[in-house]
């Protein structure tokens, strides 16, 4: 999606540029499947303090010099061999639509979708670039097939903010993304019924519905990680840092009897709240019910939130574990015991090449 054909190279770069962080893997192909080559991880505690030292905001500013200098850190100091990195882009920098036509060949598709677009997108056509995927068909009522086409609509100038990032970063941006279809790959197969993917980040959590390997549906708020964090600050007037500590430490898992859970538990449940109106209106549109939850993100390393998540749901709930997909050097175990979930995106998209040819 929003690239070239990507043969050739023997490793890729897979980079998440989240609001706070940044993560890389690098994949390569292994003799039995895709490898982990090497990974890396750039935090910028910065923004814990001001809050407006995000690297990424809701706003489409991506903080570009910023930006530049933490990827130049990160490549220089984990000294990947590849220099061809696949990008995410998060869903707020997007537009995703999903709708139906009548069945019909690929080329008609694309030329029907040029008089169709223009109901889907609040720009003009000439200022974004589109991509489509056909992820299913439905009979009608009238027993005629139609075709589910996922549009993603990216604004050329949000394309061109990541060409000048990657190309004064000394890498070369391969394709763009959006995030929800990284974590497809990354957290999801195509044996699965509805699984609704909640990607729990510092600013934003990423909500998904992928059916069977396609993405049908995705959300996107503002409830996220840093509102749990600052919620505790406030309640316990301690710094942010600390605030940071013991979310991290402590968790949810003290119930209704600690302090620190009572604080909490209302930002936990904003988040949850947000993912089960997801839900909703993805059963209401498709009349097909969500069978389970997959987490994903930083957040979804809180201790206790799993089980509290499957209560609220009624439903399985578990922990994406994107490692699961890949090979990597058995020394790594502890480390990717940790990184877990936080590396579904990086992952998904390192992957790309070797896993799947569709996108
Ligand atoms: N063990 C943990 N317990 C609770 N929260 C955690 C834990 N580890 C990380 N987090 C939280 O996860 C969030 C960071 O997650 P992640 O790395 O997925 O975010 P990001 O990708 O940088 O941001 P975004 O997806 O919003 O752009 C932070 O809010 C952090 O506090
Ligand atoms: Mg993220």
């Amino acid at each position: 999606m929003f690239g070239m054909k990507l043969f050739g190279s023997t490793s890729y770069l897979g980079v998440d540029i989240g609001t706070t962080s940044i993560k890389i893997a690098e994949i390569g192909k292994g003799s039995s499947g895709p490898e982990l080559q090497n990974y890396g991880i750039l935090e910028s505690y910065g923004h814990l303090e001001r809050v407006n030292n995000a690297i990424q905001t809701s706003t489409l500013k991506i903080m570009e010099a910023d930006t530049i200098q933490l990827l130049k850190t990160l490549v220089k100091r984990s000294n990947f061999k590849s220099r061809e990195a696949i990008v995410s882009i998060p869903s707020f920098a997007a537009f995703i639509t999903l709708f139906e036509m009548p069945q019909m060949k690929d080329s008609d598709i694309s030329k029907a979708m040029q008089f169709q677009i223009g109901q889907y997108i609040p720009l003009p056509i000439t200022e974004v670039s589109i991509d489509w995927l056909k992820v299913g068909e439905r009979q009608d009522e009238q027993g005629f097939i139609k075709e589910q086409i996922l549009l993603v609509s990216i604004p050329n100038e949000v394309i061109e903010k990541y060409r000048r990032i990657f190309s004064a970063s000394g890498l070369t941006l391969r394709a763009l993304e959006i995030e929800s279809l990284a974590l497809q790959r990354s957290v999801t197969d195509v044996s699965m019924s509805p699984t609704l993917v909640v990607d729990i980040g510092s600013r934003s959590t990423n909500i998904a519905v992928i059916d069977k390997g396609n993405l049908r549906y995705n959300y996107q708020t503002d409830m996220s990680g840093a509102s749990i964090t600052q919620a505790l600050a406030g309640g316990l007037g301690v710094k942010i840092r600390r605030a940071e500590k013991l979310k991290r430490e402590r968790g949810i898992l003290g119930g209704s009897e600690s302090e620190l859970s009572t604080l909490m538990m209302p930002f936990v449940d904003a988040i949850l709240n947000e993912a089960k109106r997801a839900k909703g209106k993805y059963e209401q549109n498709f009349g097909n019910a969500v069978t389970q939850v997959i987490l994903a993100g930083g957040g979804s390393k809180m201790p206790g939130i799993a089980p509290y998540a499957q209560e609220q749901f009624g439903l399985p709930v578990t922990i994406g574990d994107p490692f699961s997909k890949i090979h990597y050097p058995p020394a790594l175990e502890p480390i990717i015991r940790d990184l877990g979930p936080s590396f579904a995106i990086a992952i998904g998209l390192g992957v790309k090449e070797f896993s799947d040819g569709s996108l």
